[in-house]
């Protein structure tokens, strides 16, 4: 079948993320994401797209921070409360029954019940007529110490990350499944010897 160019992202399985933000005003604010993308390996920036009417993007210009979380399958349910229009001076944590986590290194406050918080500072901002794209350094990384397997990745199984295709008539959520398969990076080199090994200590 051959599709609009502007299907593409039913054919990405896409993640759900919650970002987070506070404004200059102390209002709480969570939106979902789903165009965010980390920026190679193994730098530490991560991009994402936003149209340009967000409260999350006015706060990420007025604080110049975010917090980026990541849910499991069992958030699904906050996605449209979260998702939907509301007024800036809302606080989106109470409105969607979210409780807060506390963060370490920027001033907005993460969300509680999600597997990994990744907490971000604007390091640069691309905008077009349509668009902004957002790319934040990430300051702090933190995952839930039951979702960690024990070489150091995540257990897709104990996490069940929230992804989401967008189809004509909406978005079917969805999560992963590992295949019985692994590749250390190393493979994809001529010596078999991954440059970037050093940065993982
Ligand atoms: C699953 C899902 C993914 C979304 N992804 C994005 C996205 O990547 N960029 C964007 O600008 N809006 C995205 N949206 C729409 C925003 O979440 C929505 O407009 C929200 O109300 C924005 O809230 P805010 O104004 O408080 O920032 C998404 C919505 C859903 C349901």
């Amino acid at each position: 079948m051959i599709f609009k160019p502007f299907m593409r992202e039913g054919f990405i399985p896409l993640p759900v993320a919650f970002m987070s933000t506070i404004s200059a005003g102390g209002v709480r604010n969570i939106a979902p994401y789903s165009c965010i993308m980390p920026v190679l390996r193994p730098l530490d920036l991560i991009c994402l797209a936003s149209a340009r009417k967000r409260d999350t993007l006015d706060n990420i210009r007025q604080m110049g921070e975010f917090v980026v979380n990541m849910p499991g399958v069992e958030l699904a349910e906050k996605v449209i409360p979260t998702a939907r229009f509301s007024r800036p001076e809302v606080d989106e944590f109470q409105a969607a029954g979210l409780m807060e986590k506390t963060s370490s290194s920027v001033t907005a406050p993460g969300i509680a019940g999600c597997y990994a918080w990744m907490e971000c500072e604007l390091y640069k901002e691309y905008e077009d007529d349509k668009y902004v794209l957002i790319m934040g350094r990430v300051l702090r990384l933190e995952v839930d110490d039951n979702v960690v397997t024990s070489d150091g990745g995540l257990d897709v199984g104990k996490a069940n990350p929230l992804m989401m295709t967008g189809s004509k008539k909406g978005m079917q959520f969805c999560t992963v499944s590992e295949i019985d398969r692994f590749e250390p990076f190393s493979a994809m080199f001529p010596n078999r010897s991954d440059p970037l090994v050093n940065k993982y200590d």
